[in-house]
Formats: structure tokens, sequence, C-alpha cells
């Protein structure tokens, strides 16, 4: 008799491992382990989601019209382009299903957000990782991967949880080397962070070719992860395929009102902005004077490197901080296993961290 077994690849999907003991009973951490928002959701989003609360006995509007002209508004994009997910996670796992499965390879970079493993394998398709080069993507290593049988080709830009990026003229440079059946999606996510002047979140890229994907979230710089909220612009008949294979209420009536109102809100958006623009730098100081390596970050968070020391390992390191109440996030599944992921928190939790860090490397 045949047993039940799922499909192929979903038993190569590694479990997701949280910081967070599952048994902590809600204990008050400083949990800088998850690249959220410290300084949690703008009023305005909040206004809406409260006010959403007397609606939910409905199903939410499958066509996500308030939410996709609010996004359309703010970024000046055409709302017809544009369609939403139950985080950005799920548009990825909505894409990699629209264009590859079974004998597809679908392309990565080596120390890329393994969100994208995770939506390759559960399609049944075949992951090909491009090595970097010092932690940032190397094109021309991309290129050479890509193949007839390459459906997708993924780029994190800024990438978690290196924090680096690649300059427009780089997407470009990608795009152009890719074969044209190759779609390539950008994951934008910590795009609102990196206001540099050789860097753009992809729009123009989407604009200028008929296979380019720019993905992006409300769970970093609006601050509504627990929401799950993301979106995709790209050419229409891209965004007509991901429409017809997701869900047609994926996206809840709370969180498409609660994320249409922080789209709009750019004042939290600045507030956040200068939060992370004061503390990014202090923390990355702070972390090297007690001998941490920092990778420069254009994020809301930071790739440090624990000295190497026989007798002081990753998990030393992890258990201190966690006596301290203090949760980082060990990056071993990217293949960094001497590394954490701190992300940038408030001022009395960036401040914990470091006191806490300073008396285990001191
Ligand atoms: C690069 C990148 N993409 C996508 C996501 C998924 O974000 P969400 O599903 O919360 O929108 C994350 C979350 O950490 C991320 O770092």
């Amino acid at each position: 008799m045949e047993l039940l077994s799922p499909r192929p690849g979903i038993g190569q999907i590694k479990p997701y491992r949280p910081a967070r003991p599952p048994q902590d009973g809600g204990a008050a951490w400083v949990d800088l382990s998850l690249t959220v928002n410290p300084l949690g959701p703008g009023q305005k989003a909040l206004h809406a989601y409260r006010h959403a609360a007397g609606q939910i006995h409905r199903y939410p509007d499958w066509a996500q019209d308030q939410l996709r002209r609010a996004i359309g508004q703010r970024y000046d994009i055409n709302p017809h382009r544009i369609t939403c997910a139950a985080g950005s996670d799920e548009m990825i796992h909505l894409v990699t299903q629209a264009f590859a499965g079974p004998g597809d390879e679908v392309l990565c970079h080596e120390h890329g957000y393994r969100g994208f493993m995770k939506a390759i394998r559960a399609a049944g398709a075949t992951p090909v990782i491009a090595a970097e080069r010092d932690l940032v993507v190397d094109v021309e290593a991309m290129i050479d991967r890509a193949n007839a049988k390459t459906k997708i080709c993924f780029l994190a830009n800024p990438n978690n949880p290196t924090g680096t990026y690649i300059p427009t003229e780089a997407v470009q440079r990608l795009r152009a080397g890719l074969p044209p059946h190759t779609l390539l999606v950008l994951d934008s996510a910590y795009a609102d962070y990196c206001r540099r002047d050789n860097y753009s979140d992809g729009t123009e890229v989407v604009e200028n070719c008929d296979n380019v994907l720019m993905v992006r979230t409300f769970s970093k710089m609006h601050g509504l992860a627990g929401l799950r909220v993301g979106w995709a612009y790209g050419p229409a008949a891209v965004i007509e395929a991901i429409n017809q294979a997701r869900g047609p209420f994926n996206v809840s009536i709370a969180a498409q009102a609660a994320a249409a109102a922080a789209v709009l809100d750019t004042e939290h958006e600045e507030a956040t902005y200068a939060h992370n623009s004061a503390w990014l730098p202090w923390l990355s100081h702070e972390l090297e004077q007690v001998g941490v390596r920092v990778y420069p970050s254009v994020c809301n968070f930071i790739l440090a490197r624990i000295p190497t020391d026989p007798s002081l390992g990753v998990q030393a390191v992890l258990d201190h901080l966690a006596r301290r109440g203090i949760l980082v996030k060990p990056v071993h599944d990217y293949g960094l296993i001497d590394c954490l992921r701190i992300t940038v928190g408030r001022e009395e939790e960036n401040r914990a961290l470091v006191a806490a860090l300073g008396e285990i490397l001191s």
C-alpha cells in the first residue's frame, strides 16, 4: 500500500526557527530578533484598524481597491498593476507558484532572504544559488547561473540578513543579462530605509521591462508586521497571473484598511526613518567598540560578526543575552555561523543590548 506523503520538495523545507523560546509565556523580552519597526504602527493606521472592527463579519474587498489606490497615490504608480497579499512572504509564494514548478530552476543569491528557498521548494522547483562577493550580490555570478530552465530570479535589494544593496545600474545589468523568459523579482522590503543616490526600489526597472516584478511589504517601515500585508507592482500580465493564483480574500478587511492609511502616513514614515538614521550608526559604532565586526547596513538591522574565540561561540553570546532578557537572531541558516542579526530597537533597548554584549565580550 502506498503511504501518504507530501510532494517532493516539501520535506526539504527547513523549519522556521524563532529566536524566542516557545514556552516563554509571553515574557517581556527586548526582542531585536525580527526586523520590525521599534516605534510600532502610526496613529493613522491604528485608527483605521480600529474603525474596521465593525466590518469584520464581512469578507474583504477581493479587488483590494482602496489599498491599491492608496499605494498607487503614494508611489505615483498605476493601481491596476498592483496586487496585494498576506505579507510579502505570501507574494513570494504566489509568484513562484504562478511561474515555476517541477523541472524549472529559480535563481537566488548566496545569503539571500530565506523566504525565497521556502517558496521554491513548496512549488516543487529547483533552487540555484549564485555566490556573493563579500556579502554583496554578484550580478555576473547570477547571470552565469541562468539558463533555459530559469523561470525566476529573486533579488533581495537591500538584502536580509546582510544589510547590503546593489545600485540601480547593477540591477539593470542583471536584467539585461538574464534570459527574457526569466522573471526578475525585486524584493524591496527595506527600500524605505535606503535613501542612497545610486539606489532605487526598482519602480523604473519594472516600468521599462515586461519581465520585472517589484515586491514590497508593510511589515518594516509601516510597522504592520502582525497584520500581514505585502504588495507587488509589475507588468499587467504578471499581476494577472498572481491574481489568478491568489485567494480572493487573502488580505483581511482590517489589514487592507490599516495598510491604506499607513502608506499615506508620511509623517510616521519620516519619524521611523529619523529614528533609524540616528540609532543605526550609534549601534554600529558601539558594537565595534565592544569588539564586534559590523557590516555596513542600509536597513533597520545590523549583521554583526562575533569575535572568533574558541571559548566563546555565538551560542554563549546568545545565552548571555537571553539571561539579560534580550533576543537577537542567529543566522547560521544563511551560512553565517559566527554572525548575529541585530535589529535597531528603541533607545533603551539599544543601550541594554550594547551593555549586555560589553559584559560578555570584554
Ligand atoms: C527581504 C525580505 N523579504 C520579505 C520578507 C517578508 O516580509 P513580510 O512577509 O512580513 O511582508 C522579509 C521579512 O523579514 C524580508 O526580510
